[in-house]
């Protein structure tokens, strides 16, 4: 793959202001050293969104992103991080030529601009017959009965493949695309054996599927009538991973971003529907299950997401597969649950925008109806309640806030009568059995899991270092390890150490590409922590940061011990036993004294 060199990233950031970039975006005012306004990635009615002009970053004290000119631009935007640099270096008028880029890969990114460019010829070649060609006119004639019309086949770019063959290939022959490159678009195949080609999509109604910047990657195409199959989809190419796509994104991104919610459906006309109903955050899979990289791409809008799915057995396993994807990236999910045997189509059909709403307002947590189906699913015996409990825990587990964990926790005690202080220990500790499940980079666990008190001291400590030359040469005496229990707190610390200049001072602007989402987030935060008060006693921020740390390794160590203490126990060794024993008082000792 061919890399941005870095100091042309660097150019390009230096050469733009990030204040005037935001400001493209939504109204800011200058308050002090800062300048203020809306948050444009939540909702929300007096401003919490700060950029800081001297150090060139953003942070929103109300959702607490964060970052510098090119993490603003790939969040506004949808863009990933080299876009965002070509982006703003058109801009500012440096272009970006790459560093070595292989033949083949020149030869990757042809072979994707054709087929962005057959999608898009071949998607204006269906609008156009579904809009106004005479081979269009069963396709009119049912999106009209379904009551489609106008503004919603044009947001949507509603197409209508002929019933003829041949016609899209004569068309995109015209236009001069080679036969083996309209191949590799899947929307005409090889015939078998010297036999004609056909076409993939003939008397289909046709969902063009768009990126982000809009561009077609794909479609489905529905029959108009009862046959088989339903819908036909283009193959995955290399513009195309379904895994990684979400039908009516483009469409929705804003309005979801609005309301930080975004509705999943089934369907490509769950979509339309909803989205003709004024329900514009709606988006659906492409005819697969969700995935994690799906979960992703809502997080960098919603906050929340609504399941909508149907209500039958495969709806249920959706739901969930879909809630093990959504929850570890930190999004609030519910499930919206409509009359057995509607989708989002037909129950607005049939009772209207005001009975699809009050469904909404009847959603509930996912976790709330997940317990309640494993205790139905699993009988009252003593193992189908454990076993009950155990799959709840595992994700009771990866909820982001300790408050809801909390809740759930005692729910659950409830439910099934387990005691509720082993469950805690049971979701503190992960000592399921279970093979836990992966976690998303994008989480940040450890820092929920510290008390506040710890993670405001570490907070204090990173500050410090940025603002006090001194300080941080002292950190970097005793070293960040002594200093810093959380890794993302200590993976911040050494990255400030790393960039001093030779005279040991800090340059103005840090954040680069190297932090990752949640390192860029606090780094910014940062930058705004007010230092009234808290900063005039570095020696007790120094002092309460070294007790944490230890504090947190005797602990661990106090655990360890237990473990080993239970071993030597079974294998009957006294001598180890005693030894334990001893060890863990001294511990415990230790650990009161520091209180
Ligand atoms: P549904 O069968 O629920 O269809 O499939 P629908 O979207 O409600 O369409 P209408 O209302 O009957 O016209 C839900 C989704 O599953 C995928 C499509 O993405 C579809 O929108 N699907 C379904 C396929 O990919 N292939 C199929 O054969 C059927
Ligand atoms: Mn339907």
């Amino acid at each position: 793959m061919g890399r941005i060199a870095d100091d042309k990233i660097e150019e390009i950031r230096d050469r733009s202001d990030i204040v005037e970039v935001v400001s493209s975006y939504l109204p800011l005012k200058r308050s002090g050293s800062n300048h203020q306004g809306l948050c444009p990635f939540h909702q929300e009615k007096s401003p919490s969104f700060n950029v800081n002009s001297a150090r060139q970053i953003f942070h929103c004290f109300g959702c607490g992103v964060g970052g510098n000119v090119f993490s603003f631009l790939m969040r506004m935007e949808g863009l990933s991080f080299p876009d965002a640099v070509r982006q703003l270096g058109e801009k500012v008028g440096i272009e970006v030529e790459e560093e070595a880029v292989s033949p083949t890969e020149v030869l990757r990114r042809e072979e994707r601009e054709r087929l962005l460019r057959i999608n898009e010829v071949a998607g204006a070649f269906y609008h156009q017959v579904l809009l106004e060609d005479d081979s269009g006119v069963s396709g009119r004639r049912y999106l009209r009965q379904r009551g489609y019309e106008g503004e919603t086949v044009r947001a949507f770019q509603l197409g209508f493949a002929p019933e003829d063959r041949g016609v899209l290939e004569k068309h995109l022959a015209e236009k001069k695309f080679s036969s083996d490159a309209v191949g590799k678009s899947g929307l005409v195949r090889p015939g078998k054996q010297g036999r004609s080609h056909y076409e993939l999509f003939r008397n289909r109604l046709l969902f063009p599927i768009h990126d982000l910047q809009g561009r077609i990657v794909a479609f489905g195409g529905r029959v108009l009538d009862d046959s088989l199959p339903k819908y036909i989809n283009s193959p995955e190419t290399v513009v195309y991973h379904k895994g990684q796509t979400l039908y009516g994104l483009y469409q929705a991104r804003d309005a979801i971003r609005h309301n930080g919610e975004a509705l999943v459906v089934e369907g490509y006309f769950d979509v339309l529907a909803l989205h003709r109903a004024g329900f514009s955050a709606a988006v659906a899979t492409c005819g697969t299950a969700l995935t994690a990289d799906h979960a992703r791409l809502l997080k960098r809008y919603a906050d929340k997401v609504l399941l909508i799915f149907d209500e039958d057995a495969a709806g249920r396993k959706a739901t969930f597969r879909a809630m093990d994807a959504l929850l570890p990236v930190g999004l609030a999910v519910n499930v919206v649950a409509m009359p057995a045997g509607e989708d989002p189509d037909s129950l607005l059909k049939a009772e209207g925008e005001v009975g699809f709403r009050s469904c909404l307002d009847a959603a509930r947590p996912v976790l709330e109806v997940f317990i309640e189906d494993q205790l139905r699913i699993n009988d009252q015996s003593v193992e189908g309640r454990a076993r009950s409990a155990e799959q709840i825990l595992e994700r009771i587990r990866r909820l982001p806030g300790d408050l809801e964990r909390s809740l759930y926790l005692q729910r659950l005690a409830d439910l099934t009568s387990l005691d509720l202080g082993l469950l805690k220990s049971k979701v503190s500790g992960g000592s399921i059995a279970q093979p836990r499940m992966r976690r998303s980079a994008e989480q940040s666990p450890p820092l929920r899991r510290l008390s506040t008190e710890t993670g405001q001291t570490q907070k204090y400590l990173l500050r410090l270092m940025l603002m006090d030359d001194q300080q941080r040469h002292r950190v970097r005496e005793e070293g960040t390890g002594g200093l810093f229990v959380d890794e993302l707190f200590r993976g911040l610390a050494d990255y400030l150490l790393g960039c001093e200049d030779e005279d040991g001072r800090l340059p103005d602007v840090l954040v680069d590409a190297s932090l990752d989402e949640s390192q860029q987030s606090l780094l910014a935060s940062l930058v705004f922590l007010e230092s009234q008060g808290w900063a005039d006693n570095p020696e007790k921020i120094f002092t309460d940061c070294r007790r944490a740390a230890s504090n947190y390794l005797l602990k661990q160590r106090l655990k360890e011990v237990g473990r080993l203490e239970e071993e030597a126990q079974r294998n009957n060794d006294e001598a180890a036993l005693m030894q334990f024993l001893r060890e863990r008082m001294e511990i415990n000792q230790e650990l009161k004294k520091k209180l």
